[in-house]
């Protein structure tokens, strides 16, 4: 039976979100420039974009590039930005054909503008789409979030708008990045390192963690497939014991 046709529908992660890393390894294990690894992920993005929506799977983020991916060399901060631009005007087409919505999550306003506005209109050409939202995190980073959060708390604190005594996890939860969007219920890492990388920090509470030493231009439908079927075989507990949630 194809892995596809073993996923359980009825079990199906809500959230998927995806590390994508390894493109530079790939790149060099084939004697090619990192650039030519960053082109070759856009496949898989592609793929596993199809992948979540075949299965119905309501959202999907990726990783594109952290706050701390500036600190990379100029040239491949370009190349990425350009591949932003480009894919989001190749691939517009899949999204529309695949009923998809486009989001984004991080700080934005640091993009350089054609990157901003090319985004911008992607996400109101696609906004009435209804099938997996696909999140982009771009200059995205945990710590910057949060920081954010708290800021903006603290903000209308001083305001008098809310009360210290007011300020819990559900708030909090409302000044983040993911305002709407459930928390990942899987989170997958390619090319087998073993770390978060500042990703959803706050989201990730009770996530599935998912590692594969795949690099990420060799992932394929089939290996986001081999993730959910790993995932479905996992006992979720949130803290409870097994016998509580069987
Ligand atoms: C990590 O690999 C990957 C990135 C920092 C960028 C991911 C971007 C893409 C896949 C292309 C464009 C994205 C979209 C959404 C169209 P790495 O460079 O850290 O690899 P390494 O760890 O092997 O050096």
């Amino acid at each position: 039976m194809e892995l596809k046709d073993q996923i359980n529908k009825k079990k199906l992660p809500t959230h998927v979100a995806v590390i994508m890393d390894g493109n530079g390894r790939w790149a060099k294990k084939k004697g090619k420039h990192r650039i030519f690894g960053h082109k070759n992920g856009v496949t898989s993005v592609r793929e596993i974009t199809e992948a979540a929506a075949e299965l119905g799977i309501k959202y999907l983020t990726l990783y594109a590039f952290s706050t701390e991916n500036w600190n990379r060399p100029r040239e491949e901060i370009d190349a990425l930005m350009s591949l932003l631009v480009s894919s989001l005007s190749s691939e517009i087409k899949t999204l529309m054909k695949n009923n998809i919505r486009l989001l984004a999550i991080g700080d934005l306003k640091s993009l350089p503008s054609n990157v901003y506005k090319k985004l911008n209109s992607c996400i109101k050409k696609t906004a009435a789409n209804t099938a997996t939202s696909l999140v982009l995190a771009i200059s995205y980073s945990s710590r910057w979030e949060i920081a954010d959060a708290a800021k903006r708390i603290a903000l209308e604190v001083s305001n008098g708008e809310i009360n210290v005594e007011d300020i819990n996890s559900d708030l909090l939860a409302k000044y983040i990045n993911t305002l709407g969007i459930p928390d990942p219920d899987i989170l997958i890492r390619t090319s087998g390192e073993y770390r978060v990388s500042n990703f959803l920090l706050w989201q990730i509470a009770y996530s599935e963690l998912y590692f594969t030493n795949t690099l990420w231009p060799d992932f394929r439908k089939n290996n986001f497939f081999e993730a959910i079927l790993n995932f479905q075989n996992r006992e979720r507990r949130f803290g409870k014991t097994s016998e509580q949630v069987s």
